[in-house]
């Protein structure tokens, strides 16, 4: 029997497959399309302290290979989460994340709180330190003593919760930044979010996007989320999370042999609801085809 469990700090899932924030809703909107027990975790989409209406249309464009998005955390607030969407999310049978963003360094603190409060049904609370389409909401992991600052104060406010720091690719040396996010006790850290990218009607001289800038996700960051991923994992200073153009079973054991010890499957929810559950079922022959009786087995294995 395949061992397809892994632990990240204080947090053990089931197996090393999550469903990134963003790409699918609060769950219910998946609950044809996908057996929840099946997967090792959900994360939900980032809420904010207060309700955002997101940013102005069109909020999403395809690219080659890779899509553009500027939703803006289009969402109702933490309050609406807590009594909405997450008696629901604690019904189901598998791990769940929660995922909030805040505006500031306190606002940050104050929800954790408040998520600590009710984390009954939660398994861990991913920081989003890192959304690309929010004004001034890329600083917060472009900059390691806010990093650091930020996870400590809320490590301080959720002990009894996992933390896990979401990072930004657009950043000069994202190895800095993971490092703060371990030096302020966060048990993983994800990476990546999107890359800040535009695209342009040069017909009508105009962008895209309503927004201007968006976040590249899909195949096209694969390349670039896995170079984020190995560099990190060389620090061998926190467990990596990886996301970013991850869709079948092939993109889950490079991420895993690069030194990833979970995944986060995104924009591949949105063609294929069930991705996630193809990889879970594909994971132990792969993990076969290296001789390895476990996910552990093969996490960091790769040989430069
Ligand atoms: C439409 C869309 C919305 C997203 N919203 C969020 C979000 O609310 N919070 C968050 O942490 N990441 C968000 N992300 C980022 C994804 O979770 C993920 O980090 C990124 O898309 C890279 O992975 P992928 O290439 O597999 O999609 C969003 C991505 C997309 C495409």
């Amino acid at each position: 029997m395949t061992d397809l469990s892994v632990t990240l700090g204080r947090l053990t899932l089931r197996n090393p497959v999550l469903v990134a924030s963003g790409t699918f809703g609060y769950a219910k909107e998946m609950t044809a399309f996908v057996d929840f027990a099946k997967l090792g975790g959900v994360i939900p989409k980032t809420v904010t302290h207060a309700p955002r209406a997101g940013n102005k249309p069109p909020r999403t464009v395809e690219t080659a290979s890779g899509m553009l998005n500027a939703i803006g955390l289009d969402n109702d607030g933490l309050e609406h989460f807590l009594t909405h969407h997450l008696p629901y999310l604690r019904t189901l049978a598998t791990a769940i994340v929660g995922n909030i963003a805040g505006k500031s360094e306190d606002e940050f603190v104050a929800m954790a709180a408040r998520v600590h409060e009710s984390r009954q049904g939660l398994s861990a609370l991913e920081l989003n330190l890192s959304c690309p389409n929010v004004a001034g909401g890329t600083d917060f992991a472009s900059d390691p003593e806010l990093t650091k600052r930020i996870v400590r104060r809320c490590r301080d406010v959720c002990p009894d919760l996992p933390l896990i720091a979401k990072l930004t690719p657009n950043v000069t040396d994202i190895t800095l930044i993971a490092r703060a996010a371990a030096d302020g006790g966060a048990d993983a850290v994800s990476a990546v979010n999107t890359f800040v990218g535009m695209a342009v009607d040069w017909r009508k001289r105009k962008p895209i996007l309503g927004n201007v800038t968006g976040g590249l996700s899909g195949p096209a960051i694969k390349p670039l989320a896995l170079r984020a991923v190995w560099r990190i994992a060389q620090l061998k200073a926190i467990p990596v999370i990886a996301v970013g153009g991850i869709a079948t079973i092939d993109d889950v054991m490079d991420f895993l042999v690069v030194g990833a010890t979970a995944v986060q499957i995104g924009t591949a929810n949105f063609y294929d609801p069930t991705a996630s559950m193809k990889v879970v079922d594909a994971l132990p022959g792969a993990l076969e085809t290296l001789g390895a009786g476990s996910v552990c087995e093969v996490v960091g294995t790769l040989k430069v």
